[in-house]
């Protein structure tokens, strides 16, 4: 299996997919049990999965985002959406292993945390797919497998042919597969010295 470091610099945008290709079922499964080990906030987890499996969502989900192909060609379509109420949903089983007294500390914070704070409880669901989305692209390349992170797409469209429930975001759909083409040279880096800034702007 391929070291972290190689995983991170070999990852790539990709958009042209072997479309002979397949993920194997233990490699998806491998993938995604990495993926629910990523942070989240109150270890919320407001992930929830679209796996694309239906040819005909999937091509609905291509027109939707503009006729990109990867959409069509990956081995895999991932949407990775979120619930934003996540926090209030039964949040004591998001400490499930953690004692009584932990659990009683962690809930009113929790709820003063996010009650009635609609900007930060969809920033908080977006974090939480961002690292999914991470963890997502650098397992399957540590596995082989090519990915492109994706936002180019009407997400209202998007919504409706997933049926995207009343309080969920979609943060990104993923591609998984095989590349039939290299990525292009990179776009140009940010030097560190300009991302990078010491105590204060
Ligand atoms: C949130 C997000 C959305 C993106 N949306 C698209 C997209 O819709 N179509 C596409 O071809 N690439 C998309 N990209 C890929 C970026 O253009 C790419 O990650 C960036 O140029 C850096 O290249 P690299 O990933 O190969 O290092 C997206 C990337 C991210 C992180």
């Amino acid at each position: 299996m391929m070291e972290l470091f190689s995983a991170v610099e070999q990852r790539r945008a990709i958009k042209h997919y072997d479309t002979d290709a397949s993920v194997a079922e233990a490699d998806f499964q491998q993938i995604m049990q990495a993926v629910l080990l990523s942070p989240t906030s109150y270890n919320i987890q407001h992930w929830r999965f679209v796996r694309v499996k239906s040819r005909d969502i999937r091509l609905k989900i291509k027109d939707a985002a503009w006729g990109q192909q990867q959409v069509e060609d990956a081995s895999e379509v991932i949407v990775l959406c979120a619930d934003t109420q996540a926090w209030a949903d039964r949040p004591e089983r998001y400490w499930a292993n953690a004692d009584e007294t932990t659990q009683s500390i962690l809930l009113p914070m929790l709820q003063s945390f996010y009650t009635g704070k609609e900007q930060t409880q969809r920033d908080e669901a977006m974090r939480s797919c961002g690292m999914a989305a991470q963890t997502l692209m650098l397992a399957a390349k540590a596995l082989g497998y090519d990915t492109c992170p994706m936002i180019g797409f009407d997400e209202h469209a998007v919504a409706d042919i997933i049926q995207l429930p009343e309080s969920y975001v979609i943060s990104m759909i993923i591609t998984i597969g095989k590349a039939a083409r290299a990525a292009n040279v990179r776009g140009g880096q940010l030097s560190l010295a300009e991302a990078l800034v010491e105590d204060r702007f």
